[in-house]
Formats: structure tokens, sequence, C-alpha cells
């Protein structure tokens, strides 16, 4: 067996590695204890064109420093087994990158094919955490390790469900092995949006599993909404939550996630650096105990998503999508909800209930964005094909100039 490379237990504070500010990290590398690498870049093709093809850039960063992988596509809380293409290539990515450790979204966002691209939180009820724990389990035998599950910002709350945010944390780490990612920056967003305290929300988070941590920064929209933009620097009220994190948990990985306005790049390292400082004054820089390392993974075990357990859990997910994406089902709704909810397979009154009163403006909106994503997702295929074509035709006249 090969020994552990840096990426096994990787330490500290880091960035969220983007290819277009590569030479800015490998420049600041004693700035810059780990990096996060999206596994999105490498895995959905439109994404890797044009980008990092042969990942000579990535092998170059990963040389020098450790690394971790995040997800982006799995959609864990849909009520469908996991997409067999995610696995694969997830699989894939990890065996050729090195990367040991993982991490995804405790959300859904894909339904019946339909990618909303933007995380809907789970309801808070145990029929989610019975799914998440299901699916949980298969994912991390299909990856061959355990992996941290991310709190993510969302539009709303589903109504009229029993548990809270912190409580369904805890039921879902009582139920599986899960470790946590905790972006503080989306549990401040939250709590800001949907008015409750971040600080009384950590005494029941179980903040014994957290082994990760995303920092960002975003702006307060004119509604008065936090976006998670990760446009901007961090925001003060998240520094004292995240010192208030590191102090109270044993976790050894701090990102720093950007996706623009990434210059003056200062400006970025000044949160890298800040992050690092209240990282370290309360961690022992001597290197912990190796811990197991990753298997190849395996099949994954069967779901039964059909399930009658999970009949209205799926149900209500199929609904609220094709609220969303599906204008004859929105007329149908709006004549009738119980009607239109039988259409799909919704026919529990709570369930239904949880659907009618879900905040109609962020629905409208969703609706709204859905279409615009609809147009925007047009244009891209037709950029791709055009520059799979160009790869293609660079490809052959190489191959004509070398006969
Ligand atoms: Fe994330
Ligand atoms: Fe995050």
């Amino acid at each position: 067996m090969n020994p552990p490379s840096h990426h096994h237990r990787p330490r500290g504070a880091g960035l969220a590695y983007r290819f277009n500010i590569h030479r800015e990290i490998l420049e600041h590398r004693d700035r810059i204890d780990l990096l996060e690498i999206s596994t999105e870049d490498y895995i959905v093709r439109e994404r890797r064109l044009g980008a990092d093809n042969d990942l000579q850039l990535l092998r170059e960063a990963l040389a020098v420093f450790p690394g971790v992988a995040h997800g982006l596509s799995l959609s864990l809380g849909t009520v469908e087994g996991p997409a067999p293409w995610y696995l694969e290539a997830t699989n894939r990515f990890l065996g050729e990158s090195g990367l040991e450790i993982f991490s995804e979204h405790c959300a859904f966002h894909s339904v019946d094919g339909n990618d909303l691209t933007l995380f809907l939180e789970m309801p808070f009820a145990e029929e989610s955490v019975a799914w998440l724990a299901r699916k949980y389990e298969a994912v991390k035998a299909a990856l061959g390790r355990p992996f941290a599950l991310e709190n993510v910002t969302y539009l709303f709350p589903v109504p009229h469900c029993p548990l809270d945010e912190a409580t369904f944390f805890r039921r879902l780490c009582e139920e599986t092995d899960a470790s946590l990612l905790l972006d503080v920056t989306n549990l401040f967003n939250n709590s800001q949006n949907h008015g409750y305290d971040a600080g009384e929300f950590l005494e029941r988070y179980p903040l014994e599993r957290v082994s990760q941590i995303h920092l960002a920064g975003g702006f307060l929209t004119e509604q008065g909404l936090w976006e998670d933009s990760h446009s901007e620097p961090v925001m003060e009220p998240v520094w004292d939550l995240y010192e208030e994190v590191i102090r109270r948990t044993d976790c050894e990985i701090v990102i720093l996630e950007r996706d623009s306005k990434f210059h003056p790049f200062d400006r970025v390292l000044a949160d890298v650096d800040r992050a690092r400082d209240v990282f370290w004054r309360y961690r022992d820089p001597a290197a912990p105990a190796y811990s197991p390392r990753p298997s190849p993974g395996s099949s994954p075990q069967s779901l039964r998503p059909e399930g009658p357990e999970f009949s209205q859990l799926g149900a209500f997910q199929r609904a609220l999508m094709a609220r969303i994406t599906d204008a004859g089902f929105r007329e149908a709704w709006a004549r009738n909800p119980a009607d239109a909810g039988a259409m799909v397979g919704l026919v529990d009154a709570t369930w239904l209930r949880r659907l009618v009163d879900c905040d109609s403006r962020s629905m409208d909106r969703l609706a709204k964005s859905w279409k615009a994503i609809g147009i925007e997702d047009a244009a891209i295929q037709e950029q791709y094909e055009n520059n799979e074509w160009a790869a293609w035709a660079d490809l052959l006249s190489s191959e004509e100039l070398a006969s």
C-alpha cells in the first residue's frame, strides 16, 4: 500500500481552488494551508472543456498543497437513487487526483432530471432523516469513504415540520457516522433571513461532529435578505461565529469560498490570513494520528426509494419541483392543490399542507429563475458545442500537420 500522501490529513485554513487563480495561489503558497477542489469543475464536461482538460494545473496545485474534495451535484435529499454517472465520475476523479476527504450538501435540488442547481432545504422531519441516512450509507459505500454533510443557505424552511434545523442535524448524526461541514456563513445567512439566533443554534447543533468549516462573504439584497454570493469579504459577525466554532470543536479543515471578484487578490488573502490566525490560535501544530484510509468503494446498496415510508416525502418533492418547472402543473395547483398534488401521488394532508404553505414569494422567484436558467442553458449548450467543435478542429489540424 502507498504511504499516506499529504491529502490524507490536511489541517489548517485555506482556499477553494479555482483554476483562474492558479498562478496567484501558487505565488502565495506560504499563506494558504490547503485547498478545496470542487469535483464539479472536473466531472461535468462543460466546465472542464477549455479549462484544465488534462488536469495539469490541478496536479501542479495538489503537489504543493494538501487538498480536500467538495461535490455539488449529488442532490442527496432527493428521494431517488444516487445518479450512477455521479458516483462513477466522482470515484474516478478522487482516484485520479489522490484526494481522500470528501463532502457534499445536505439538501436537494434535482428531481426527475430537472436540476434547479440551487439548494432547497429538506423538510425538518423524521422522514427526511430516515431517507438522508439511507442514501448517505449508499453513497458512502459507493465512494468507499464516509463524507461530511454541509448545511446550505436556503430560501425558505418547509413549514409545519416538527424539528428545527439544529435538532434535524443532531438526529442525522444519531442515524449515521457522517461528519459535518459547518458553513458558518450559511448559518449566519439563515439565522438572519429566517429570524433565529445563531448562537442558540450552536447550543443544539452536534458540534462534536464538525470536521470542516466554510467561510464566505455575501451581500444584503434590497429585500433585506443575505445572499450567499461568495463574492465579498467575510462579514464581521461571521468571524465571531467562526471563532466560537473553532474554540468548541476539533475541526481541522477551514476553507474560504470565493467565486468572483478575485482581484485585488490581497483582499482574498486577507480573509485567509484571518481564518488561519484564529485556527492556529486554538490548535496544536503537532500532526495528529492518521485515521483509516478510504477503500476503493463498492456498488451502491439498494435504497428502495419507492418504499411506503418515503412515498409522501418523494411526492412532496415532485410536486414542489412541478410548481417551479411546469406551467401546466402550476395552473392545476392554482385551481385545486389537493387534485394537483394527487396527480403526483401527494395525498397525505400534512405533506400537502406543507407545500400549500411554502413561501409563495420564493416559489414565484424560483419559477421565474427556472425559466431564465432554461434560456441560459441553451446558450451554454451552444457555446459548449462550438467549443467542442473547435477543440476537435484543433486536434484534427494538428494531426494533419503531424502526418
Ligand atoms: Fe458547498
Ligand atoms: Fe459552503
